[in-house]
């Protein structure tokens, strides 16, 4: 298959990665089915979409007409196979779990047309390990974007064990018609960016843990003297506390290397729920307006 080939795409997941390539592709032009396991979940990503483009319409990005057609494109569903039975790519951005990655993809396989390839948006999970719950092991591939899908321009390409380089080539043709820039890199826990961005976060939460310095500091020092556009306990909120510790936990088993240990605050805001923005409470509090630090113990 080509890129021009490419008509739909089926995106798995509605939550914050899942909804934002459903509008990243339905604004590239494709047609696309959104499917969530319940009727709630596929709501608030229809809505989150609605938002982000309501957005453009007022910064006159884009026009009322141009919001409707994008919308027009994107079908909300619960139903998998009225989703992903005619889909030319899946792209899947469920929970971070490997054993319910795998059943969905063995479902998949008997659901879509032979030549559909699949993608999986994992943030560090082995494409090789979840290839293997497929026939089509040529066609598996990693594609991996960064939050908010609509804004950040990277997708990070990771070739499975077995990936063609005809799936490889597809899917970078599909990513740059979507706007956004590749890289390739081959299969290894945390591919290239969050293989340097955990430690980073991990580090960040190790200086906190020892008093060296406090939430508000040290952001202001990484934003100041890095120039990053947000400060590690920022963006930790931003990504999750609860994915940080999923690909901490999966770095220490892989690598069976005592540096990705995880401080015990990390483990301890999971328990709490405090898992940043979408709980309203991680390093920051966010029912506050601007979001304040949050104590710790
Ligand atoms: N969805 C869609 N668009 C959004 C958005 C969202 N959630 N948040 C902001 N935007 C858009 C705005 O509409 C605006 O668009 P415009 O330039 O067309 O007007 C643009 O982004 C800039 O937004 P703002 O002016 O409101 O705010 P900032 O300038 O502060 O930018 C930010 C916001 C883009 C989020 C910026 O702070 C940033 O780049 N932060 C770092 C994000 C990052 O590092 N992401 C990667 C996380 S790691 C990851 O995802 C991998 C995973 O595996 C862990």
């Amino acid at each position: 298959m080509k890129v021009e080939d490419v008509k739909k795409i089926c995106v798995l997941g509605a939550g914050l990665m899942g909804n934002g390539f459903a509008q990243t592709c339905a604004q590239a032009g494709f047609e696309v089915a959104m499917r969530d396991i319940e009727d709630r979940f596929v709501e608030n990503g229809l809505n989150m979409i609605k938002k982000n483009l309501s957005r453009g319409v007022k910064k006159e990005k884009i026009t009322q007409e141009q919001m409707d057609t994008i919308l027009g494109r994107i079908n909300g569903t619960t139903d998998l196979k009225a989703a992903a039975s005619d889909a030319d790519v899946v792209i899947e951005a469920i929970v971070e779990n490997l054993d319910l990655k795998k059943k969905v993809y063995a479902e998949l396989e008997e659901i879509c047309k032979p030549d559909c390839v699949f993608g999986s948006n994992t943030s560090s999970i082995s494409i090789t390990d979840m290839a293997s719950a497929t026939k089509r092991t040529d066609k598996f591939i990693g594609m991996h974007f960064f939050n908010p899908v609509p804004v950040m321009r990277l997708v990070e390409i990771i070739k499975g064990y077995e990936t063609s380089d005809e799936t490889y080539q597809l899917i970078d043709g599909l990513s740059k018609k979507l706007g956004k820039q590749t890289v390739l890199v081959n299969e290894a826990p945390g591919f290239a960016v969050n293989r340097l961005l955990l430690p980073f976060f991990l580090e960040a939460i190790f200086t906190l843990q020892e008093g060296v310095t406090t939430v508000e500091d040290m952001d202001k020092a990484i934003t100041l003297g890095l120039n990053h556009p947000m400060g590690p306990f920022t963006l930790l909120d931003f990504v999750g506390l609860d994915t940080t510790l999923f690909i901490a936990d999966y770095f220490y088993k892989e690598f069976q290397d005592s540096k990705y240990r995880v401080p015990t605050l990390l483990r301890k805001m999971v328990r709490a729920n405090n898992l940043g923005r979408k709980t309203g409470k991680g390093f920051y509090d966010y029912s506050q307006k601007p979001p304040v630090p949050c104590s710790f113990r």
